[in-house]
Order: structure tokens, then C-alpha cells, then sequence
């Protein structure tokens, strides 16, 4: 019996890769002219690190974590707690005040897989650490939209405040008084999360929860007055940095480290599995976890998606990527030997060269020079060796020219190289 992936587990297959690699090329690029330095952390932590950060009554640390109970140790469901982990443990505080960081890897939930949704997909995860001026929100925030234009991608962006322990509990009081009223509409879970976790009955996706919450407290209403000004000056930072965005009161995130402000950016045309990003504010946090008493923010993309709406806007793009610039089709041994040391030497020049060794036919080598969307494509067989005359194919053109084999064979792949060089650069 054939042996398959786990449900949920999904391999990247090289037809697909470009895509993730322009996504980690363009994130590095735009990181980097914000001042985000790459971090890279483990992919287990101790489970009690999720546990303390992102909430023991949260969906993910309930039920969803990957985790070896005899060990103690969970493969990491998001980056922000094992970054923050590592910030603390080399006292990265010491070496700037403000730390910018990113990290991209995989991460681990067990949920139920569907589109946009697997059980191990990757992020790119994004933070900045001890500043708690309202225009990194607005930063961050504008570094997210920046990166999904770039991409060619559309989202909307969505904010909301969870206020902060002043103010929140406040809000929560009111909320469970509500909700007791209407205990009877809300769905089993929502009933649960009631008593233990009640703001995420603001985001439950159930029709029935969502009408009941239509009339529900707005948090918004219950900021304290820094938490109000804060909010109001994100808003602003936003509107000078020309990032549209809409109020979102119902949005509460399913993580419990959140303070103050919050965000999603929404895409059209994913289906159930919208949110291709998401993240807030954490000012509690670094403490809570035994570090020093410094505010933080960040988000996470969620790679799988942005490569799913990648799919839908560029389709055909990528069809016609180059994989090869020069191919050459050797015809009997001689002529075999004679490409072997030139298809080296080309790729010692940095050409992307390749040549079959199975001795196929001349068409069959042809159509794979055509697979592989070669530049040119270098026939040799055995009367072009006498001849000392090869044939060199433009695959694009069809223009078949004469190439001299005389010189040695760095000297004929110098003259190949160049011609394959300035191919290169007149398509780019
Ligand atoms: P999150 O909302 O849990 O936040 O995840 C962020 C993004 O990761 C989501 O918007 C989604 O695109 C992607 N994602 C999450 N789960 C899955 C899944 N099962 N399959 C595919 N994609 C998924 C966090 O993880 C926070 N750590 C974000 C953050 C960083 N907050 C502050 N800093």
C-alpha cells in the first residue's frame, strides 16, 4: 500500500515553489526597509509557554496543539510566544530598546483541514518590541497592507481595541450580562465560552451567535481614556499613511495576549478561511512570560493563503518560467562526450545548463528542452562534430544559427554564457 501525507500535511511541490519564494523574497525586501531583523526559533517549545501566553481556555490550547504530553513539549501553533520566549531568555532588550524582528517557518494546529486551512502551514510573523507609540500600530500595519500590494494582492483591513486589564473586565461584566439574556439562542460551544472565555462569542461564525451579537456592548464604548486616545491615534497614523480600514467591534482574535489594538486583513475569494493575516497589540505580555515589563505588537500572514489568492490572480503567469537557459540535445556517445565538459563549464559561468544521458531521439530531446523552457537549445550530433559546426536553436525564435565548435571548451562556453547572459537580461 502507498504510503501518503498526513491529513492536513501538505507537500510544496516545485511547480508551486516560485510562489512561495517570491512571497519570503518580497516579505525580506519590504522587512528589511522597515528595520526587521530575521529571527529563527524551534519548532517545539515547552508546552507551557503556549499554555501562559495565547490562553489555556483559547481553541488552540484546548484542543488543537500538537503536543507530547510525556515530554512536556508542543510543536509551536504560532511564532509570537517562542519569539518572545527567545527575547527574553538573550535579554534582546539589553542590546536595542526597540527590537524589530521577523520570523517565517512552519507552524502546528490540529484543525479541521479544509481550503486556506491546514494542520501545518507556515507564517511570516512580524514584531516589534518595546514601543508603545500608537504610529508603530499604524506602521505595522501599513508594513502588512505594503506587502500584500507588492504581491498584487487585495485585502481589507480590519481594526478594533480590546482595551487593556483597566478597562476589559469592565466590558467583559457587561458582556456576560448580556449574554446570560440570551443564553438560549447562543450554540453549545458559544454557551461554554460564556463563562470562560465570553469575547470570543463576539467572533463565533454561527448565523444564529452572529445576529445575537448584532446588539451586544460595543467594546469600543467601554475603552478606558488611554485606550480610547490610543485607538483614536492609530486611526490617525493610519489616515497620514493613507491605509484604509474599517471598525470592526466584533472582532476579538482567538488569543488571549491581546491588548489594545487589533487586526485582520480580509480577502475576498478564500472562502470560509478569510483572514490572510492577523495581530495586535501585547503589552502584557513580555511580563506575564518573566520578562521585563516592555509593550509589544505584531501579526502573522498565513502563507497558504497568500499563495492561494496568489493562484486566483496570476494563474498563467508563471506557466512560461524559465527553468533553463541552454539545453544541449547530444546525438551517440562522441558527441555526448564532447557536451558533458561544456554543460559543466557552462554552469560553472553560472548558466543554467542541462543535457539528457539516456540517448534519446532528437525530438524526444527536443520536447524536453521545451519542458524545461529552455533559451536555446545546442544540437550536436555526429556530423556537426566532424563538421566542428553545432547547431544553436532559439527556442523562443525558432531561429536555428550555425555555432563553430572550434576552441577548447571553456573557450566555446564563454561565447554560449554570453549569448545566454544577454538573453537573460533583454527578457528581464
Ligand atoms: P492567528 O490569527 O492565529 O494569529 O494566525 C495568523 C494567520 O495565520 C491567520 O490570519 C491565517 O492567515 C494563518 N493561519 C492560522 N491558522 C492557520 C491554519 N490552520 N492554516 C492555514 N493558515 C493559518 C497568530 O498566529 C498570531 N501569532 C499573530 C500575531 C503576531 N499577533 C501578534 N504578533
Amino acid at each position: 500500500m502507498k504510503i501518503k501525507a498526513i491529513n492536513g500535511f501538505k507537500d510544496i511541490l516545485p511547480d508551486e515553489v516560485h510562489r512561495w519564494q517570491r512571497i519570503e523574497a518580497c516579505a525580506r525586501d519590504i522587512f528589511q526597509r522597515f528595520g526587521l531583523r530575521e529571527i529563527r526559533l524551534p519548532i517545539l517549545e515547552k508546552t507551557e509557554l503556549f499554555a501562559r501566553s495565547i490562553g489555556e481556555t483559547t481553541d488552540i490550547v484546548e484542543k488543537e496543539m500538537y503536543t507530547f504530553p510525556d515530554k512536556g513539549i508542543t510543536m509551536r501553533p504560532e511564532a509570537t510566544a517562542s519569539l518572545l520566549r527567545a527575547f527574553i531568555e538573550h535579554s534582546l532588550h539589553l542590546q536595542r530598546p526597540v527590537q524589530r524582528l521577523f520570523t517565517i517557518g512552519p507552524m502546528f494546529r490540529h484543525e479541521r483541514p479544509q481550503k486556506g486551512r491546514l494542520r501545518q502551514f507556515h507564517q511570516i510573523d512580524a514584531e516589534i518590541i518595546g514601543a508603545q507609540e500608537p504610529q508603530v500600530d499604524a506602521e505595522l500595519m501599513a508594513m502588512g497592507q505594503m506587502l500584500l500590494t507588492e504581491l498584487g494582492l487585495t485585502a481589507s483591513l480590519e481594526i478594533n481595541s480590546l482595551g487593556c486589564p483597566d478597562c476589559r473586565p469592565d466590558f467583559r461584566e457587561k458582556l456576560v450580562r448580556y449574554l446570560e439574556e440570551k443564553e438560549e439562542g447562543l450554540c453549545e460551544d458559544c454557551r461554554r465560552r460564556r463563562t470562560t472565555n465570553p469575547l470570543r462569542v463576539l467572533d463565533c461564525k454561527k448565523a444564529t451567535c452572529r445576529a445575537l451579537v448584532q446588539n451586544a456592548p460595543s467594546i469600543l464604548d467601554s475603552l478606558c481614556a488611554p485606550c480610547r486616545e490610543h485607538f483614536q491615534a492609530v486611526q490617525k497614523n493610519l489616515d497620514l499613511l493613507g491605509v484604509t480600514y474599517k471598525l470592526n467591534r466584533f472582532m476579538v482574535r482567538g488569543l488571549d495576549y491581546y491588548t489594545r489594538t487589533t487586526f485582520e486583513f480580509i480577502a475576498s475569494g478564500l472562502g470560509a478561511q478569510s483572514a490572510v493575516g492577523a495581530g495586535g497589540r501585547y503589552d502584557g505580555l513580555i511580563h506575564q512570560l518573566g520578562g521585563p515589563g516592555l509593550p509589544g505588537i505584531g501579526f502573522a500572514m498565513g502563507m497558504e493563503r497568500l499563495v492561494l489568492l496568489m493562484e486566483s490572480t496570476d494563474s498563467e503567469q508563471q506557466a512560461l518560467d524559465r527553468e533553463i537557459d541552454i539545453f544541449a540535445a547530444a546525438l551517440g556517445q562522441e558527441a555526448m562526450e564532447f557536451a558533458t565538459p561544456l554543460i559543466h563549464a557552462l554552469r560553472k559561468l553560472s548558466v543554467r545548463a542541462a543535457m539528457d544521458y539516456s540517448g534519446r531521439s532528437l525530438k524526444a530531446q527536443m520536447k524536453q528542452a521545451g519542458r524545461l523552457n529552455a533559451a536555446y537549445t545546442l544540437i550536436i550530433g555526429e556530423q556537426e562534430l566532424a563538421e566542428k559546426k553545432a547547431i544553436l536553436r532559439n527556442m523562443d525564435t525558432q531561429e536555428q544559427t550555425s555555432f563553430s565548435l572550434e576552441g577548447d571548451t571553456k573557450e566555446l562556453a564563454g561565447i554560449l554564457a554570453k549569448t545566454c547572459m544577454e538573453t537573460a537580461r533583454s527578457e528581464s
